[in-house]
């Protein structure tokens, strides 16, 4: 059994179409360790979030095996995935916090409500919700408002304070700033850097390459639904190997210099193949 608290191997995913099958994950592997962060980063519809799907248990694979947590929960029925996500262990965020929240429930209950599914007393899940709200850095008053009745990075925080609340071992934020404007995107990473000792291990999917890379230890690019390069941030930042890769590095604004835009015109003709 391995130690890892997320591990992918030779994961395939089709889609049905009306016109054939998509190939959205072709033997896609990798590992997360505990209170690792990594990022995948990747063009859209490279299949980032059919692999966060995949993780979730919303999309089924056709191939390939997903351990979390030392559990193989690649063939799961809908009731053994109901009882995994009782116990809070999985956890997940996604671009449009209103997808992550009830929006009939005050903040305080959706806060509350997977503590009490995984037993805790009703103070012991006040205590922790109150805690939680504060720990994202939001004011207490929020409690008693509805998700409606909160901006859309105040949702956002309350989204990640909700997927921390349970103590899971392993969070999958799908784009989790992209929805946000520019300033509240640069006031949230750096408030998800804050939660990486959390001690969860974190997967965070951007299609944006200077989002993840001050935040993740390791960075893996998805490119046409197969991984094509993991490394340390820095590796994949400083020595990119794959042409997409270094066409995305040349091309992030902050790095934009004569030698930059070489580079992308080279990484361009290696991927258009001329
Ligand atoms: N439910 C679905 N049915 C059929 N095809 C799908 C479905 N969901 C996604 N796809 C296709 O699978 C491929 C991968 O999609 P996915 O959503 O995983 O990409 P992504 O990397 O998350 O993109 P984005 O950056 O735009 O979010 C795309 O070609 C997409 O059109
Ligand atoms: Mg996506």
């Amino acid at each position: 059994m391995s130690a890892d608290v997320l591990s992918v191997t030779d994961l395939e995913v089709h889609y049905r179409r009306r016109h054939g099958r998509l190939h959205a994950l072709r033997g896609v592997s990798l590992s997360v360790a505990p209170g690792e962060t990594v990022g995948i980063i990747g063009e859209t519809g490279s299949g980032k979030s059919t692999l966060a799907r995949a993780v979730l248990g919303l999309v089924r694979p056709s191939a390939g095996r997903i351990v979390v947590a030392g559990e193989d929960i690649t063939g799961y029925s809908s009731r053994q995935w109901r009882t995994l996500r009782r116990r809070g262990v999985l956890q997940y965020v996604f671009q449009d916090p209103l997808r992550s929240l009830d929006p009939d429930l005050t903040i305080e209950e959706s806060l509350i409500e997977p503590l009490l599914i995984q037993g805790r007393s009703r103070t012991e899940a006040v205590e922790r919700a109150r805690a939680y709200i504060a720990r994202v850095h939001l004011d207490e008053s929020l409690l008693t408002r509805l998700p409606g009745e909160l901006s859309g990075g105040q949702r956002q925080r309350v989204a990640v304070a909700r997927a921390l609340v349970t103590d899971p071992a392993l969070v999958i934020l799908d784009e989790p700033v992209s929805a946000l404007d520019s300033a509240n995107r640069v006031q949230a990473l750096e408030f998800l850097k804050e939660l990486r000792d959390s001690g969860a291990a974190l997967v965070f999917i951007s299609h944006d390459l200077g989002s993840v890379a001050g935040i993740a230890d390791r960075i893996a690019v998805l490119y046409q639904g197969e991984i094509v390069e993991v490394g340390t941030a820095r590796e994949v930042i400083t020595a990119p190997r794959h042409a997409y890769t270094r066409l995305l590095v040349s091309s992030a604004p902050t790095l934009r210099t004569a030698d930059a835009d070489r580079a992308r015109r080279d990484a361009l003709r290696d991927l258009l193949h001329i």
